[in-house]
Order: structure tokens, then C-alpha cells, then sequence
């Protein structure tokens, strides 16, 4: 398609004469079917909110075949409106746009939709099975539209995928607000998501989903590298041994996919079990898993061969994690490192499928018999968390890995809190990231090259990794590993062929290296040496992003980790320093109404205004969230606090005053 046609079709937004029925199509990716759970007036609602978006003259069409769609698949998704063009990060310049940020933004919002990176790209879920981008493909060609006719003088307003229109505003303020699934605190169980979703009025936006900055599974990629390398560590020191270390885990999907991929990377023999075929297939066809098994005990078997020969190596067990577990329990395996990352985030709506089940007999038992599909679920998650409690007894390290896997096995009454009714694992958070990482300000910092050119990345990988060496040389010792591991990162990054659709990199930094890093590529820009401009964004899974008591918040321990005021702060904290675009959304990872989380996108284009923008922004971004972890009396925190108020004297923070633990115990209360 030429672009001029591309550019005219984005133009035109809703048609105005109804495009031709698309049949469904077999070879996507397609979302399960979602829950029956409207009332007969109901559903007449769904419709009535979905015909808002067109003339009078196709409600008689169009309500009959949402109808249908409400029907057949629990949501309306207006399929017959999915455009023909290809959707893809297309270099900036293709985009028909009054400003740069605006086209930067529309080619991150088509990058998240592009077949190869999005999850169910038919029905606009990104990843993780249900994080939207938009409702319905209504939203997505209003939005385009409004994308390319806005100017910096306009602000554009969007409610959980819906466009509510432009607003005057002006050039410094953030050309999109984007909240998804804010609710009233009270509406905000599982079900109240299946029903306000199912009425087309609210969207699980996860977390760069609906946000427009996934960049596909790299950036998952590298906090699993990150992770398993820490975990090793964790292991090796307390056991002295250097021997290959098994890692067993669960699910080669969206994110959890990259389990193999990092732990190759991260040198570990890794053993991860998927039930449902073709995504174990798609992980072993991207050369991102080395083998797909299906018997469980040659599965166990090869995995134990591979880590006598002291050799990475990666391996899929097609089947049940709960057969997985109970056979290494039966069997008095020795296991090093222990995880889960099935979706239970989404438990009984197909984030987790019961053993005992087929793929497909769970499939249509959660849409048919969901009272019964919910007790399978959680039988299985007890069995599940029996045979791991068994193995962590014999030494196993075993951690949650944000996916809500403690929080439901608790719900499903599995025997796993002690005493004082903590859970008996830790989150990968509690452990890892949030001690070594978030607390010190480092987080999944990313840039995204609008040229859609490979040299441009190259350039800004030798940029990143020439500013880690100079920060390297004066690093105080507690953040020297943290700088190390994401040097060693950078420098293979290209190697390590991690792209997935745009031309984007991650890089775990901290305040300083995040400004350091972004100051170089907007003066790259300015000289031309960078071609186009770039995308600075993040993972909301960061220092001061999200607020989410069972993960990025669960290293808090000051009784403030089911508040949110540090994701909303630093929402409204970015859109005032600077944002190109903002976000806040209901949940995110570990399910909805589990958590409140944020981020931002920011374009720089070489000027000095760019320059001025990540300076405040990006320094206001990570130590908001620092700030929040001191005051928690988090040890690393206070510790970064107090020397970046040393070197900034406008910052200037409450700092804590620590209590001698005699004293409270001596109090008669
Ligand atoms: N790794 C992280 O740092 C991180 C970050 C954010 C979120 N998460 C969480 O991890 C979870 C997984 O994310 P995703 O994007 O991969 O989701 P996904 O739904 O794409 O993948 C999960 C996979 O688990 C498989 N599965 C489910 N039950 C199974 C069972 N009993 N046995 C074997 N396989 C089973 C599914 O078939 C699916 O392919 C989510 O809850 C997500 O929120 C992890």
C-alpha cells in the first residue's frame, strides 16, 4: 500500500460507508471467550454504548452483528472495523501528524498492535490475556484520527481505550492523558472488570498495554535475566557452590515465555512446563526455548542431563505444572530455583488451567461451568503449592514472580503462611528487585528509535553502554553489580537479537544513568548522528511507578503498601515536568484492583526544550518513588536519598527517624 494511502485511511477514521464483514481468522492468536455475565437489559446497554460510535443509517446492520459478537465471544470488538493496512511501528515520517510527538505516539500505539508483539492483536490484547489497548477498533481509528489532526495547542483525553475528545491545552502540557480501568475503589473485583468491560466502558489496561509502550517480550527478557542471575547468586552464596543450577517455572506465554530465553542467558539449566501447545511451539519456533517435551519424565530426565554437563540449556515440558511439581516431588529431584508464572492474575478466566483438564476441556468448563471451573482451579493450586513446599523443604529457593500465584494459592486455601499468616515464599520483589533495584533507583528504563532504522539502535546501544563504563568508574559499591550486570546486558543486546517489532532497547538504570543516557541521544539527534527521533518510556513495573502490595510495592514494610499515592503522585508528577504522554491504570501483572500503576513517554527531537523536559521529568520519575521507599525505612532508599540531596539542593525530602526495636518491645500494649 502506497503511503498516501495509508496516511489518507488513517485520515478518515470511522468510514463513513461500512466496510465489508472480516471473517475470523484461524491462524491469529484469538482471545478466549469471555464470561457471560450481563443481564438480557444488559446487553441491550452494550450495544446501545456501542452504536454511539456511528450514524443512525448502520445501527440496523451493526446491532445485529454485535449481537452476535456480545454472543459468541462475551465482548463486542467491531471486527468488520479492523483496518486492511498492516499494522506496525512505520518509520515516524509515514504518519500523517501536525507534530512529531503525536506521530511518535501513533507509531507506538501500532507497534503494540502489530501481529508479531501483540498477544490477540484481532481483539486488541496486548499481552498477559486481557491487557487492552483499546476496547474495540472504533476507539483505535477515532484515536488515529485524532492523533493525526491535533495540534500542540490540544490535549487529547482517554477513558480505558475510549477517545473522549481533544481539549485546548498548551505546548508544554502532555499531548495524551490515558486512564484505563479507574473505578470507584469499591466496583473494582474481577467481575465488575467483566461487566464494565462487557458494557464497552472500562479496559484492563495491565500495564504498558494500554499505555502504548510494550515493546515486546524484550523488556520481560531482561528483568528475567536479571532476576534468575540474582537468584543464582542468592543460592550460591548460602550453599558455596558454583555447580548448574536447575530452574523450574511455569508458562511459555506472553511474558512468561521469555523464562527460557533468561535463563539461557543467565546460564541456568531451565525446565518450564505450557499446557496449551501453540505457545510452547511459538517460543520453540523463535529459537527462544531449546526443546519442547511432552513426557514428564524424559522432560526431568534431559533437564537433569544438562545440568550434569554443566551447560545452559532450555527446556519446555508441554503438560501440566502441577504434574511437573508433583513428579519432582515424587521423585525427590533436587531443584535450585523455583517459580510460576502462569496468569493468575486472571485465575478462573483462563490464566490458569486446573490439572487433571485438557486444554480444551478447561476452555469450555470456565465459560460453561465457571462455579465448577473456579473449584478446579483452586484443587490444583493447592496440589501445586503441596508439591513445591515439599521440594523448598529440601532447600529449594522458590519466589513469586508477580503473577498473584501467592496471593490466589492463598485464596484457594493452599497451605502456604506461616505463623504470623505471611506467606512462606517471598516475591521476587521482596528479594531481589526491590532491595538491590528499585530501592538504589534502578528500573526497566527504555527507548524506542522512531526511525525504525537498525543502525540508529546500534548507535544508542554504544551511547548506553559507553555512559555505564564512565558511571562504573566512580560507582559506589552498592549499586557496582547492578551497573555491571546491565553493561554486560547492553554490550550483547544486539547480539542476543532481542528485537521484537519497533527498533527498542531496555536498560535497567538508575536517576543519574537515565539522564545521562537520554541527554547523549537528544544531542545525537541535534548533530544528526541519530537519524530520527526517539521515545524515552518504562515498564510501569518500576521504582516509583506502581503501587502493588503483592509485588513492585511488596518490599514496603511501613504498613503503606496498599496506598497509592506514589503511582497517582507520579502520574500527575510527570504530566507537569514534561510528558509527551501520561497514563494511570487500575491494575497491571497482578490482576484488577490489586494494583494502581503509571508511566509516561516522552519524545525528544534534539532541542533544548527536550533537554530541559528529562532533565526535571526523569529525575522526579525515579526519585519520587525513592523518596516513598525511604520514608518506608527501606535501607538502600534512604541511603540514595541522602546523597542525591547532596548533589541537588532544591530536593529536599522527610527523612525518617529510626526506633530502637527495645523500646517498643519494653511497651505494655
Ligand atoms: N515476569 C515478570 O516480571 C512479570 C511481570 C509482569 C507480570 N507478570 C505476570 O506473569 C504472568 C504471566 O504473564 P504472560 O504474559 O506470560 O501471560 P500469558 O497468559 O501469555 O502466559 C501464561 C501461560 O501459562 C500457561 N499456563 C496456564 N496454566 C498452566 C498450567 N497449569 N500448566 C502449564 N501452563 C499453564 C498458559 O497456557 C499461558 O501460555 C501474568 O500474571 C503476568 O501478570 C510477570
Amino acid at each position: 500500500m502506497e503511503n498516501t494511502e495509508f496516511k489518507n485511511l488513517i485520515l478518515q477514521g470511522i468510514p463513513d460507508e461500512l466496510p465489508q464483514p472480516k471473517p475470523y481468522d484461524p491462524n491469529v492468536n484469538h482471545a478466549p471467550k469471555r464470561k457471560d455475565i450481563l443481564s438480557k437489559e444488559e446487553k441491550k446497554l452494550a450495544i446501545r454504548n456501542a452504536l454511539r460510535y456511528f450514524p443512525a443509517k448502520h445501527h440496523a446492520v451493526l446491532a445485529k452483528e454485535f449481537a452476535q459478537e456480545l454472543k459468541q465471544y462475551g465482548r463486542i470488538y467491531m471486527y468488520r472495523f479492523r483496518p486492511d493496512y498492516k499494522i506496525y511501528a512505520r518509520p515516524i515520517g509515514e504518519y500523517p501528524a501536525q507534530t512529531p510527538q503525536t506521530a511518535a505516539i501513533m507509531l507506538m500505539i501500532q507497534n503494540n498492535l502489530d501481529e508479531a508483539v501483540a498477544q490477540h492483536p484481532h481483539e486488541l490484547i496486548i499481552y498477559g490475556g486481557n491487557g487492552a489497548i483499546f476496547q474495540n477498533w472504533a476507539q483505535y481509528l477515532l484515536t488515529m484520527k485524532y492523533l493525526a489532526t491535533m495540534t500542540d495547542h490540544q490535549t487529547l483525553v482517554m477513558y480505558s481505550g475510549h477517545p473522549l475528545g481533544l481539549f485546548p491545552s498548551h505546548p508544554e502540557a502532555p499531548r495524551v492523558v490515558v486512564t484505563n480501568g479507574m473505578v470507584v475503589p469499591n466496583y473494582s473485583s474481577p467481575d465488575h472488570w467483566e461487566k464494565f468491560n462487557a458494557l464497552g466502558v472500562s479496559q484492563y489496561g495491565q500495564m504498558t498495554a494500554g499505555s502504548y509502550m510494550y515493546i515486546g517480550p524484550q523488556g520481560i527478557v531482561h528483568g528475567t535475566t536479571i532476576t534468575i542471575m540474582n537468584a543464582s547468586r542468592k543460592i550460591s552464596r548460602k550453599n558455596a557452590g558454583s555447580e548448574m543450577k536447575l530452574f523450574v517455572s511455569s508458562g511459555l506465554g506472553g511474558m512468561s515465555g521469555a523464562q527460557p530465553k533468561a535463563g539461557n542467558i543467565a546460564g541456568v539449566v531451565s525446565l518450564v512446563a505450557e499446557i496449551n501447545p501453540k505457545a510452547a511451539y511459538k517460543r520453540f519456533n523463535q529459537g527462544w526455548v531449546d526443546e519442547v517435551i511432552d513426557d514428564v519424565d524424559k522432560a526431568i530426565q534431559t533437564a537433569l542431563y544438562w545440568k550434569e554437563k554443566g551447560q545452559p540449556h532450555s527446556i519446555a515440558y508441554l503438560g501440566n505444572v502441577v504434574d511437573l511439581w508433583e513428579r519432582l516431588a515424587n521423585n525427590d529431584i533436587h531443584v535450585d530455583i523455583g517459580s510460576d508464572q502462569t496468569s493468575l492474575h486472571n485465575p478462573f478466566a483462563g490464566g490458569y488451567y486446573p490439572v487433571g483438564l485438557s486444554f480444551e476441556e478447561s476452555q469450555e468448563m470456565m465459560v460453561r461451568q465457571p462455579e465448577l471451573f473456579k473449584e478446579k482451579v483452586q484443587a490444583s493450586l493447592r496440589r501445586q503449592v503441596a508439591a513445591i513446599n515439599k521440594i523448598a523443604s529440601k532447600g529449594m529457593y522458590f519466589f513469586d514472580y508477580g503473577n498473584a500465584f501467592l496471593l490466589e494459592s492463598g485464596r484457594a486455601g493452599a497451605d502456604i503462611f506461616d505463623a504470623r499468616d505471611n506467606f512462606i515464599y517471598p516475591s521476587y520483589v521482596q528479594d531481589i528487585m526491590g532491595p538491590l533495584y528499585f530501592d538504589y533507583g534502578f528500573g526497566p528504563f527504555r527507548w524506542v528509535c522512531t526511525s525504525g532504522d537498525p543502525k540508529d539502535l546500534d548507535k544508542t546501544d554504544q551511547i548506553a553502554g559507553d555512559i555505564f563504563e564512565e558511571l562504573l568508574k566512580d560507582a559506589v559499591d552498592e549499586i557496582q553489580q547492578q551497573l555491571k550486570d546491565n553493561l554486560v546486558w547492553i554490550r550483547q543486546a544486539k547480539a542476543n537479537k532481542l528485537v521484537v517489532g519497533s527498533q527498542a532497547r531496555i536498560l535497567y538504570a538508575d536517576a543519574e544513568g537515565r539522564i545521562r543516557i537520554s541527554t547523549a541521544f537528544n544531542r545525537a539527534i541535534a548533530s544528526g548522528e541519530i537519524s530520527a527521533p526517539i521515545v524515552l518510556g518504562r515498564d510501569h513495573h518500576d521504582v516509583s511507578g506502581t503501587d502493588s502490595p503483592f509485588r513492585e510495592t511488596s518490599n514496603i514494610y511501613d504498613g503503606s503498601s496498599f496506598t497509592a499515592d506514589m503511582a497517582v503522585q507520579n502520574m500527575v508528577g510527570d504530566a507537569i515536568r514534561g510528558a509527551t504522554w501520561v497514563s494511570l491504570h487500575n491494575g497491571g501483572g497482578v490482576g484488577w484492583g490489586e494494583a494502581i500503576n503509571g508511566g509516561f513517554g516522552l519524545v525528544l527531537d534534539g532541542s533544548n526544550e527536550a533537554q530541559r523536559r528529562l532533565q526535571s521529568m526523569l529525575f522526579w520519575d525515579v526519585n519520587n518513588g525513592i523518596a516513598r521507599r525511604s520514608w518506608a525505612r527501606n535501607h538502600g532508599a534512604m541511603y540514595t536519598l541522602q546523597r542525591t540531596m547532596q548533589q541537588e539542593p532544591l530536593l529536599k525530602v522527610t527523612f525518617p527517624n529510626l526506633v530502637d526495636d527495645q523500646l517498643l518491645e519494653k511497651l505494655d500494649i
